[in-house]
């Protein structure tokens, strides 16, 4: 099982109080090295594909290997809606960071009105369309309309997107959206959820730690 907590742009909290969880941490790029000296298993929220340039408010994949940086995610919705992320650069950068020797999370998701249209297979089968198939990649799938409004996907919606994004990619998939101590068990249960990737939950030491000792639980 692969827990994750996505710390957005919120402080986050103190590291030393996730130590032993074995779980992964994506603080905010001001404190990745602070994670990392915790002992913590770190990503960043984004990487570029240039190891260096003129890309102002970028950070390429080998500085974040100089850090000592695990892995990135790439993808993330709010990357795609609020920054013009696009499917051809969540592939040129999960491709660049996994070249240079980084784990990656490749986040993918519909909106609400693309799943009322019938379209969800559609576009998971664009967004996964960027990637290939490495040891390094893992899939999150996040439906955008479960983020952050705590209208988590039910448990059956997570299994039947989970399986069908594993019929086009072999990858382990985890599952984001609203996940917090009362639904884990439930969608960590589903055969094709590998893990969580936890928003608002992972900035609460207690709520982080009943998510990641459920998902101990469940399967190691
Ligand atoms: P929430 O858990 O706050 O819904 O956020 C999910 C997410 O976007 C994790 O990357």
């Amino acid at each position: 099982m692969i827990v994750v907590g996505n710390w957005k742009m919120f402080r986050g909290p103190d590291p030393a109080a996730l130590a032993g969880l074995g779980a992964i941490v994506c603080p905010p790029y001001v404190r990745l090295a602070e994670c990392v000296d915790a002992g913590l298993v770190t990503y960043a929220q984004n990487v570029h594909w240039e190891n260096e340039g003129a890309y102002t408010g970028e950070i390429s994949p080998v500085m974040l290997r100089d850090l000592a940086v695990t892995g990135s995610l790439v993808g993330h919705s709010e990357r795609r809606r609020y920054f013009g992320e696009t499917d051809e650069t969540v592939g040129l950068r999960a491709r660049a960071a996994l070249a240079a020797g980084l784990r990656v999370i490749a986040c993918v998701g519909e909106t609400i009105e693309e799943r009322r249209g019938g379209r969800t297979e559609h576009v998971l089968r664009r967004q996964l369309s960027v990637l290939e198939p490495n040891d390094d990649l893992v899939l999150a799938y996040e439906p955008v309309w479960a983020i952050g409004t705590g209208h988590t996907a039910t448990p059956e919606t997570a299994q039947a997107a989970h399986a069908f994004i594993k019929s086009i990619l072999d990858a382990p998939v985890i599952y984001g959206g609203s996940v917090n101590p009362d639904n884990a068990e439930s969608l960590l249960s589903q055969p094709d959820v590998d893990g969580a990737l936890v928003g608002g939950a992972s900035l609460d030491v207690d709520s982080f730690t009943a998510i990641c000792r459920t998902a101990a639980r469940i399967r190691s």
